[in-house]
């Protein structure tokens, strides 16, 4: 057994290592400077409680992006240095966001251990490469991202921090080949154990769905299906789970091999971004001309986003909770036994409220960021959970997960479909989602994002729309003044929140204009850029009027839009006209 050595390395601190929403996000550039990475990791060990680091199991892995391999083995050194008993790798660094949640709670070791913690090398979405974003973010026992009191301290300590621990002379562990390696250090032994990437992800879905009936939809000739996994991890697992368990073509997985840069793209799952599959499903302008298939899926980098479409038809991240929430019960055996409580983030559109009412389910409305429903589902209150950045997931793991939203459609076309399957025609997702609507009304909604605008100019105009809060009649005047076919601004806040578990307020998450028939406008800065500002902008409109809810989205709201940009007098602080990606 090889012996290593604990240094201490004197270091100084680095500014702005503050965790965002998901964790520490910053070009790759600024990851790689000598000590950077190692006064973020150690600042980590030391926000935990002991037992949490000595002795302890922890996983370290991600999507893959470039600088992932390095930082690896600069976290399994500085573990050993830590007292860390073992360190848990996927095969060759990866695994998805919802797989570590997974693994974190399901997985345990060839030596009965179980994990208390991770290191998730990820920035999500957000382009890799040598020029690119890196990221890193520590979830907890629970499967779930660290809460604000652990990242505050983590932040605290780097600001302080003077020194770091790392065994320098323990050699680079291969993480390509399964298997255990273990290490001698003054503490006694230090194993690290690399293990396939979607073994337990894969056993955890399989609990969760009927794969048989999932299989017998996919292998109907009248259906198709296609899946995009825009170069990020998701690819590790779409083969496994959609070819080799479920039966579909090798040929209906796009982009699925893993790549350190994502192919050069920007692996995030919206119109804009999934190119290729919004080709392939006859949406957009550069259509392949081919007959689009039934149903079509992309991931972002780390897989836990998701967006779902149908031939030639997009289906909203907040439609999507809304009709998953409502198909549960019967399409999802996990589900059989009811839902304890479906949540949604405040920018997502009602839909789900709807739902809600009408099945007589606990219902909450949380801040922006995953963590909050986690809070929710520890206490038991909450089933299914969802947000319009397309993100969808479960109780069964404390992570949003993209390819689980995908299994969750399959399952309801394919109990849409059950007796179905031989019939003339299909029940499509297109028409889930129109019978969705005739039942429930329609949340017209869209996006609009200024990416990467000055962030003084950002911080200016949510200044001003917070100050025109004061005065609604002012606020309806503007409104007027632009639209006079839209209702009236009936309350404007900034949105906050107490959660219900812990009794935490969160302010300043968001600002609201909600209108006397229901619609509503919402003015975030978003919490996962890396440079400069991004707004975001939601539009919503409620149409309960079935015979007005096949309209075109843009369409029926571009009054509301109109009033959004003019309000906030978007052009005049950030100099856009327009923005830089709407969903
Ligand atoms: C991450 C979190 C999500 C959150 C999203 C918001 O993906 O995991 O829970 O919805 O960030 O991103 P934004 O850029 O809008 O702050
Ligand atoms: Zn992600």
């Amino acid at each position: 057994m090889v012996t290593f050595a604990v240094s201490k390395v004197e270091s100084t601190p680095f500014d702005g290592q503050k965790p965002g929403t998901s964790g520490l996000r910053k070009k790759v550039k600024v990851f790689a400077q000598p000590h950077y990475l190692h006064n973020f990791v150690q600042s980590t060990f030391n926000a935990l409680s002991a037992e949490k680091v000595t002795g302890a199991t922890l996983v370290v892995s991600g999507d893959g992006r470039y600088f992932s391999k390095d930082a690896i083995q600069i976290i399994i050194k500085m573990a050993a240095a830590n007292g860390v008993r073992r360190v848990w790798v996927g095969q060759n660094g990866l695994l998805s966001t919802p797989a570590v949640s997974a693994v974190i709670r399901e997985r345990t070791g060839h030596d009965g251990a179980k994990a208390t913690g991770a290191f998730i090398l990820t920035a999500s979405h957000n382009p890799g490469g040598p020029n690119e974003d890196f990221g890193i973010k520590y979830n907890m026992e629970n499967g779930g991202p660290a809460p604000e009191s652990i990242t505050d301290k983590i932040y605290e300590n780097t600001k302080t921090i003077r020194e770091y621990l790392i065994a320098e002379n323990l050699p680079n562990v291969d993480i390509t080949v399964p298997g255990v390696t273990s290490f001698s250090g003054p503490e006694g032994q230090f194993d690290v154990e690399v293990f396939d990437s979607a073994s337990d992800y894969v056993a955890l879905m399989k609990s969760i769905f009927d794969f048989q009936s999932i299989r017998k939809l996919l292998s109907s000739p009248k259906f198709s299906f296609c899946y995009d996994a825009l170069h990020g991890v998701a690819g590790a697992y779409a083969k496994r789970i959609f070819v080799e368990e479920l039966g579909a073509q090798e040929s209906s997985l796009l982009n699925c091999t893993p790549k350190e840069d994502f192919g050069g793209g920007h692996p995030d799952p919206n119109l804009t971004y999934a190119k290729e599959l919004v080709a392939r499903m006859g949406l957009g302008k550069s259509n392949t001309g081919e007959e689009p298939p039934e149903f079509g899926a992309a991931a972002d980098g780390d897989a836990d986003r998701n967006m779902i479409l149908g031939k030639r038809f997009f289906v909203t991240p907040s439609d999507s909770v809304a009709i998953i929430a409502a198909n549960a019960v019967d399409a999802i055996p996990y589900f059989s036994g009811g839902l304890k409580g479906v949540a949604r983030s405040m920018p997502t559109s009602a839909a789900l409220d709807v739902v809600a009412k009408h099945l007589n389910l606990k219902f909450f409305e949380v801040p922006t960021g995953w963590k909050f429903f986690g809070n929710l589902m520890d206490a038991g209150m909450c089933s299914v959970c969802g947000e319009e950045s397309f993100g969808t997931g479960s109780d069964h793991i404390r992570e949003k997960d993209g390819i689980w939203a995908v299994l969750a459609w399959l399952s309801i076309l394919a109990y849409k479909n059950k007796d179905n399957l031989n019939g003339e025609k299909l029940v499509t997702v297109e028409d889930i989602v129109r019978q969705h609507w005739a039942t429930y009304g329609r949340h017209y909604y869209t996006r609009y994002d200024y990416e990467n605008v000055d962030a003084g100019a950002a911080k200016e105009l949510m200044a001003y729309l917070v100050k025109l809060q004061s005065s609604l009649s002012e606020v309806n005047d503007i409104v007027k003044g632009v639209r006079s076919d839209i209702s009236k601004v009936v309350h404007a806040d900034e949105f906050e929140y107490k959660d219900p578990v812990d009794g935490s307020v969160s302010k300043h998450q968001g600002i609201r204009y909600l209108f006397e028939d229901g619609s509503r406008l919402v003015f975030r800065l978003s919490g996962t850029g890396s440079e400069g500002a991004t707004i975001r902008l939601y539009i919503e409109q409620y149409e309960k009027d079935s015979s007005k809810t096949g309209r075109d989205s843009q369409e029926a709201l571009a009054p509301l839009v109109d009033v959004a940009l003019k309000l906030s007098k978007m052009q005049e602080f950030t100099g856009r006209s327009a923005p830089t990606v709407i969903t």
